[in-house]
Order: structure tokens, then sequence, then C-alpha cells
């Protein structure tokens, strides 16, 4: 059995095929951050024309490095929601109009559910029951995965997802979107005690909320004098952030991770659950990747992660997640339409 699967709900666009038993034969992601860097996050018109340009090469390519036709094809899985609707409606819309033409099933997958599921790209694989906690631009959730297809939440953001929050923070620091993997790099060069940012812990509750070390982070950028460009390599000024831009990216970055640290071993003491496994971009940090090991060996956990390149949006996870829809005949019809929000 041979799925292909598509996202495009965000600012990538991704097509993978994959066998039965889970294996990835190609995964392709074409990123949009080229042209969003400059507005220091997504402009959404400009998202949707750039997948629209790049559908029928990213799928063709996927197919290619395949080594299939689309006459191979058992089915096609597309993400449907939640993410932004023009976005959306390119991979909705080239879905429908590919199983329309070859008659084959189409599936249709929630993104969340897709991030959930990336633990079973990799060996080792989770056994249900597992704790999944999806860290992204658009999310930050704690849910009980029971087994495929029941998921429980324990908690949300009730504001920022922390991948916003990185996003924010960067942008006010100019220094460009995705905010995630340019803070992930200058925190390992400063001092994460440098400044005491807050961490909302929201006690009797497995909630989440960042916006309020965003703001603290606003009030401190305001507060002092930045400078960004100081340090000399041999003869010549690079142009490279400053001690004091490392640190606060350090700082800021130790208080998202002892929150969904912390978090996420309250949720391993109330539900008594063994496994822990990550996803979702924020997932790809490197600090959190650590501390959320270390706190997997402290405590008898098992914690999975996906590889980086698997922890941001790609289509291989939407693949996997349509699988197993498409064991249970959970077919969608052509009337299928994308939904901007669309809860797990
Ligand atoms: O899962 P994803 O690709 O898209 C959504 O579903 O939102 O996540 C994108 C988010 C962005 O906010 C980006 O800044 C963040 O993931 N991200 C990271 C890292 N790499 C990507 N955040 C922290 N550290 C990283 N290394
Ligand atoms: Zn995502």
């Amino acid at each position: 059995m041979l799925i292909l699967g598509i996202d495009t709900s965000c600012d990538d666009t991704s097509a993978a095929v994959v066998k039965d038993e889970l294996k990835i034969i190609s995964n392709i992601v074409s990123s949009q951050s080229d042209i969003h860097t400059k507005y220091g996050g997504i402009v959404p018109e400009l998202a949707s024309r750039r997948h629209i340009e790049m559908i029928l090469p990213v799928v063709d390519e996927a197919l290619k490095t395949a080594g299939i036709s689309i006459a191979d094809l058992s089915a096609v899985a597309v993400c449907h929601g939640p993410g932004l609707i023009g976005s959306l409606l390119v991979g909705c819309s080239f879905a429908k109009a590919l199983c329309f033409s070859r008659n084959i099933p189409l599936v249709a997958v929630n993104h969340l559910e897709g991030h959930l599921l990336s633990a079973f790209l990799e060996e080792p694989r989770p056994e249900f029951p597992f704790l999944s906690l999806i860290v992204s631009g658009g999310h930050t959730s704690l849910y009980v995965a029971e087994t495929f297809g029941s998921y429980r939440e324990l908690g949300r953001t009730r504001d920022d997802a922390a991948g916003e929050a990185y996003d924010k923070v960067s942008k006010l620091l100019g220094l460009g979107y995705p905010g995630g993997p340019v803070i992930d790099r200058l925190a390992s060069k400063g001092d994460p005690r440098a400044i005491d940012f807050p961490r909302a812990y929201l006690p009797d509750s497995i909630d989440f909320s960042f916006s309020g070390l965003k703001t603290a982070v606003l009030n401190f950028v305001g507060a002092v004098k930045i400078y960004k460009h100081a340090e000399k390599h041999g003869e010549e000024f690079i142009v490279e952030p400053s001690k004091q831009v490392c640190d606060i990216a350090a700082s800021f970055q130790a208080a998202v991770i002892d929150v969904l640290v912390r978090k996420t071993e309250w949720a391993v003491e109330k539900t008594g659950i063994r496994s822990v496994a990550l996803s979702g971009g924020v997932s790809a940090n490197s600090g959190l990747r650590l501390r959320m090991e270390e706190m997997g060996k402290q405590k008898g956990v098992r914690v999975f992660i996906p590889s980086t390149g698997l922890c941001t949006d790609n289509a291989a996870m939407i693949a996997i997640a349509g699988y197993n829809h498409y064991l249970k005949k959970n077919f969608a019809g052509n009337d299928l339409n994308p939904q901007a929000y669309l809860p797990l």
C-alpha cells in the first residue's frame, strides 16, 4: 500500500510517500521562510500563492524520489486543518482533484494528529497509552494518546503557543523568521541565568501561558540599549548578535523549557503514564530535547522525540495518520472543506 501525504497548512509545501508498515520512502518539504523572513512572520496571502506554485513540483518530486507514478498510489491523505485557510485550500483542492481523477480514496487528516503520530515515523515507537506534548508555532498542548484516533486533551495554551513566542521574540530582536532555530543557536552562546524572565506554572492546571513571558522580554528590550553587532572576529567585524542578545535568547529559552518540562512532569505524575512523545517545530529545540531526556532518566519515563527534520511540518506525518484512517476505511468525500480551526 502506498499513501501520498500532503501538507500545506502553514508556510511549508510538503508531500511524502509512505509504504505500509509505516516506512517513509520520500518526504519533500519546500520551505517559504525566504519569503516571510523580512516581515518577521507569515504573510498568509503570500503563503497561499507560493503553495499554488509549489504543490505540483513538490508532489512530482515526492513521487520521483519514491520511484513510483501516480498510478501506483492507493490513497491520498491531506491535511484539512487547523491552519491558514488559504494555504489549506491549495492542498485540499489538489488532493481532491487527484483522487477524483484516479478514482482512489481521499483521507482527511487533522494537522495535530499528524504531529502526534510523528512518534511512529521512526524506531523505537511508543506503545499506547502515551503522553503527547505538541509544541509548534500554532499549538502547545498535552494529550493522552489512548490509541490510534483516541486522544484526550489534558491542557493547552491559554494564549500564545511556544513557537509563536519564539517567533515574536525573534522579531523583537531583529533576528527574522522563523525565530526558533536562530534563538536556539544564540541561546547556546548566552547565559540562561542572565535575566530572570517569568515562568507561568499555573498551579493546579496543565494549561500553558507564554504571553506574559513575551511581554517581559518586550519590556526588558525596551528598557535597555540593545547592542546587536558587537563582536570582532580576528581583524574584521562580522555582523553577529552581541553577548547581550545571546543572554536574552538563553534566558528566554530557559523560561520556555522550564515550563514545558515541569508541566510534562506533572502530567506524568497525574496520569502514571510512563511514555512521553514530543512533536511540533519547537521539539527540534536542542535545549528542550536535552532537558526532556534528562527528566525521562530521572523519572524512569521513556521519551520519544522525532529527528529534527520530522519535528517541523512535513507530509510524512500526514501520510502516517492517513494510513491509520485508511485501514479503518475512514474516507473523506469530494465535498471536503478545509477548516482553519479544527480540534483534535
Ligand atoms: O510544527 P511547525 O513546523 O509548524 C506549526 O504547526 O506551527 O512549527 C513551527 C514553529 C515555529 O514557531 C518555529 O520558530 C519553531 O517551530 N521552531 C523552533 C525550532 N525550530 C522550529 N523553536 C525552537 N527551537 C527550534 N530549534
Ligand atoms: Zn505543525
